[in-house]
Formats: C-alpha cells, sequence, structure tokens
C-alpha cells in the first residue's frame, strides 16, 4: 500500500499518550485464560464470555489486552490513547486525510473505552484512538495477588510492515519521536518510535505485511522473566518459550519471547530507558553489529523471523500481505534482519540456495542521501543473494479458518454503531515473512570506521576474535548516538 505523504499544513495529528491495548482473536478462551491469567499473572478486569479483558498490576486503565475468541487467530486492532476528546476529531480528519477508511465508535462499544475512532492505517493495520477510558483498581501494592510474571502493563507493539521508511514517515507525521534504528548506508531497516517517554511504543520492520509480530508488556525486574522461564519449564511448556530469556541490543531491554496457545507472540520486556528530553538523540545501530539482535551474541530462532499474527481489517477480514518493498533484508551482508532488527549471521543462514533478487539488487536508494550523517560501516564487495522464500511453518497452535468480532465495514469516514460477526476466509494467524533475496554478502573492513567509546571497542574485538570465523567478522559496532532534531513535533529526521 502506497503511503500518501501527509501534508502538514493540512494534517494535524492527534496527540497520542501511549500504545494503550491489543485486541487478539484467540481460538479457545479458557486456554487463553490458563496462559494470559493464570501463568502469566494478568489481572481479569472483565470477563464477558467470549471475550477476556485483562491488565497489568500497575495499570489503571481499564485494560491493556483484549482476548476474543474466534475460530482462527489474528490481531484484530492495535490502540492508543490520546490526550483529549478533540484528538478524535483530529485523527478522525487526519486519516480521513490520507485516505484511510475510518470509523467512528461510541462509547462502550468496547467495554470500559469511551468514544473512540478507528482506522486503517496506511500500512495495513486497524488501529483505535481514544481519549476517556474507566478507570481500575488500584493494584500495584496487591503484592499478595501477583504471580507469574507479574505483568505491569502493555509496553510496545512490534509490526510487521512492507516498507520501513513508509512506516517511519508515517509515523513521524503522527508525532512519534525516533529512539533507535537498524540501518546502514541504504537502507532503514527497523526502527523504534515513541510518544510514551521510553524507547517506544511502536517498532517495525521489513517483511511481508501487515502482520502484528508481537505485543510486549513492561515487568519490572529481570527476575520476573527468569520465573516465568522456570514456570513454563516446570510445567513441561518449554516450547512457549520461543527466544531468550535475553539482553537486547536495540533498547538494552532484558527480554524473553513466548508463544501463546494460539501462537500470538508475547515478550516480557524491562530496562529499557528515558527518552523524554526534548531532541533526544536516536542511537543508530549498524546492521552489520551482531550485538543488535542480542547483545550477548546468542542467535535467534527462526520462527522469530518468519511468523507473525494475520492483522484484521475494519470489516474483521483479514488483511491481504504486501511483500516487502526495501531491499532491507537482502541488503546486508550475512545479515537476515528480524523484527527486532537483529541480524541473522551466515553460520545460521534461511537458504544456502542463491538467486537473484530485483529487490535486493536495487541500486542505492535515496535513503542515504537523506541521512543527516552517514552510518559508519564496511564497503561491500561481493555480495550474493540468497533468494528463497520461506514458506510459513505453522505448529498444532495455529490454525486455518477464522472469524473475529469486526467493526462494520464503513465508507471512508462513517459513523459505525456497533460490532457484528463477520466470517473470515480461512486464513492462518502466522503467514511467511517471504523476502525474495535474502544477502549474503562479503565486507571488506579496510574502510571500517567505528565510533564507540574503547570499552566497546575492546569488548567488539574479543566477541570477534572468539565468536566469529574470518569471513563473518564483519565489523561490529558503528554504533553512534547521533545528535539529531527535536522529534517533539513531526519533522522528519531523513
Ligand atoms: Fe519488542
Amino acid at each position: 500500500m502506497h503511503l500518501r505523504t501527509p501534508n502538514p499544513a493540512t494534517l494535524t495529528p492527534p496527540d497520542v499518550v501511549r500504545a494503550a491495548y491489543a485486541e487478539l482473536v484467540v481460538t479457545d478462551l479458557a486456554r487463553a485464560r490458563a496462559f494470559y491469567v493464570d501463568l502469566l499473572g494478568f489481572v481479569v478486569t472483565l470477563d464477558a464470555g467470549s471475550a477476556l479483558y485483562l491488565r497489568g498490576y500497575d495499570e489503571l486503565m481499564h485494560h491493556n489486552l483484549i482476548l476474543r475468541e474466534g475460530p482462527a487467530p489474528a490481531a484484530a486492532r492495535l490502540a492508543y490513547r490520546v490526550r483529549s476528546a478533540a484528538d478524535l476529531d483530529l485523527a478522525e480528519a487526519f486519516f480521513a486525510g490520507l485516505g484511510a477508511r475510518t470509523a467512528r465508535l461510541p462509547a462502550g462499544t468496547t467495554p470500559g473505552v469511551g468514544e473512540a475512532v478507528r482506522a486503517e492505517d496506511p500500512l495495513g493495520f486497524t488501529v483505535e484512538f481514544f481519549a476517556d477510558a474507566d478507570w481500575a483498581e488500584r493494584l500495584q501494592q496487591r503484592y499478595d495477588l501477583r504471580r507469574g510474571a507479574e505483568p505491569a502493563r502493555l509496553d510496545h507493539f512490534n509490526i510487521v510492515v512492507s516498507d520501513v521508511r513508509a512506516a517511519y514517515d508515517y509515523y513521524t507525521s503522527l508525532g512519534f519521536g525516533l529512539s533507535e534504528t537498524i540501518e546502514d548506508e541504504d537502507t532503514l531497516y527497523a526502527a523504534w518510535m515513541f510518544r510514551k517517554q521510553t524507547v517506544h511504543d511502536v517498532a517495525f520492520t521489513g517483511g511481508a505485511g501487515p502482520r502484528v509480530h508481537h505485543v510486549a508488556f513492561f515487568v519490572h525486574e529481570s527476575h520476573q522473566v527468569l520465573r516465568t522461564c522456570d514456570i513454563l519449564g516446570s510445567l513441561r511448556m518449554e516450547d512457549q518459550i520461543e527466544r531468550g530469556p535475553g539482553r537486547h541490543g536495540v533498547s538494552n531491554a532484558f527480554y524473553v519471547y513466548l508463544r501463546d496457545p494460539d501462537g500470538h507472540r508475547v515478550e516480557l520486556y524491562t530496562s529499557d530507558y528515558y527518552t523524554g528530553d526534548p531532541g533526544h538523540p536516536p542511537l543508530r545501530w549498524s546492521v552489520r553489529d551482531p550485538r543488535r539482535r542480542d547483545f550477548w551474541g546468542h542467535p535467534v530462532v527462526e520462527s522469530w523471523y518468519t511468523e507473525a499474527s494475520t492483522v484484521l481489517g475494519l470489516d474483521g477480514r483479514p488483511r491481504p500481505l504486501a511483500p516487502e518493498k526495501q531491499p532491507a533484508e537482502a541488503g546486508a551482508a550475512r545479515v537476515q534482519v528480524g523484527a527486532d532488527g537483529f541480524t541473522r549471521l551466515s553460520r545460521y543462514p534461511f537458504s544456502r540456495s542463491t538467486a537473484s533478487s530485483p529487490s535486493a539488487s536495487r541500486a542505492r536508494s535515496t535513503f542515504l542521501s537523506n541521512l543527516p550523517t552517514a552510518v559508519f560501516g564496511i564497503s561491500e564487495t561481493n555480495v550474493q543473494f540468497s533468494g528463497t522464500c520461506q514458506r510459513a511453518t505453522f505448529s498444532p497452535r495455529n490454525f486455518a479458518s477464522s472469524a473475529a468480532s469486526a467493526v462494520a465495514p464503513a465508507r471512508s469516514t462513517t459513523q459505525a454503531s456497533g460490532r457484528s460477526p463477520q466470517r473470515l476466509s480461512g486464513t492462518p494467524i502466522t503467514a511467511a515473512s517471504c523476502t525474495a533475496g535474502c544477502a549474503i554478502s562479503s565486507f571488506s573492513r579496510s574502510t571500517e570506521e567505528i565510533h564507540s567509546p574503547p570499552d566497546l571497542i575492546t569488548s567488539l574485538i574479543r566477541s570477534v576474535m572468539v565468536k566469529k570465523p574470518r569471513s563473518s567478522s564483519v565489523p561490529t559496532s558503528p554504533v553512534r548516538s547521533q545528535p539529531s532534531r527535536n522529534f517533539s513535533g513531526a519533522g522528519s529526521l531523513w
């Protein structure tokens, strides 16, 4: 889907406060409850029979997560809270100005949530904006009730998009700031963007999209992440620990990725940092730094790169997937970039087959020319492209036929008074992150320019010597913290 460039003179974005909640369609609500409530420890605000409204222990808003039962897993919508009721009008006008389908929903359409505006955004996701919500009982110091991971609140969404640069532009126009990137001289592979004063409310990477990669919940302590893993192991549910626990490079967060009984990916996340000062400088990671996927250098499992949740439109039907547009994942040497922007090293290739890739061989884009400062890396030589698209592999927890609650179909801007069930067309929750042309490249280090503190350089040298064969000893840390423009407005960095 092509993004219409917003005109700042005519499109004023709503004042988004934060990522607030997600609605996931699950196929067995009792099984989902056992996972989210009994095991992970979410608080049930409302059990509506066919849906559960859950929140974390710090959360005073009605819910952070809706689990709605339906025939097939899917991500129905992502919801952002805005500052005031006036921002709903701005949201409606903003998306109408982008040519997006929108719907306005009266208060109470979603239990605990006031009047809302929904839209199919330019990236293909159903997003919701609301200002008012019911307050929930304060449970922060009810330690006697806590269990499992003791989730505190929703932290962020991670979405798979066909064009990361377009996603960056769109969210910039919505007033989001940029905290970190994965990039090289040509390509923006992934970006982390925020409204609340942490690393992100939303992150994106290239891939067949739109799909929801994961929903992340903040926990206060790393030991809560570890304890959750211990509990899963004790219950012989170790296969639901997909990746981690570990330390991210990007965000510095301590994390683990879990798969719920329907295959939806959930991240437990802690220890990121404050980003609220005006002009907060983004941290730019070179795509060739192996620590960005995991600060300790642990490999990333293949499913983490290839599987993500199907997205539903306003009418409750699965959104079609658009192929990846950017050279992104095919553009860097021996690198595959996942939804958190972490590399896949050549020692864990998706495929050793070789094919040409039009997208990967695309001439250097205008991306570089738009960068305020270059990302210092290594000159490329001898690029090969491994162009095998990966078919999704569906675990038994992932299914075919689907349905979901939905907003009544709306043409352009309409008033929708409620929701009606829609039969869907059998789209599975997870689709292949089919990336034509996975690049395998080798690099010369001769032009490497590393801008890292001495201690980092020392650690990098050690990691390269110990862990990497010479052929894959790509330069590690062209990590730069770039003074940047003030992101308090909608200005573009590039
Ligand atoms: Fe995340």
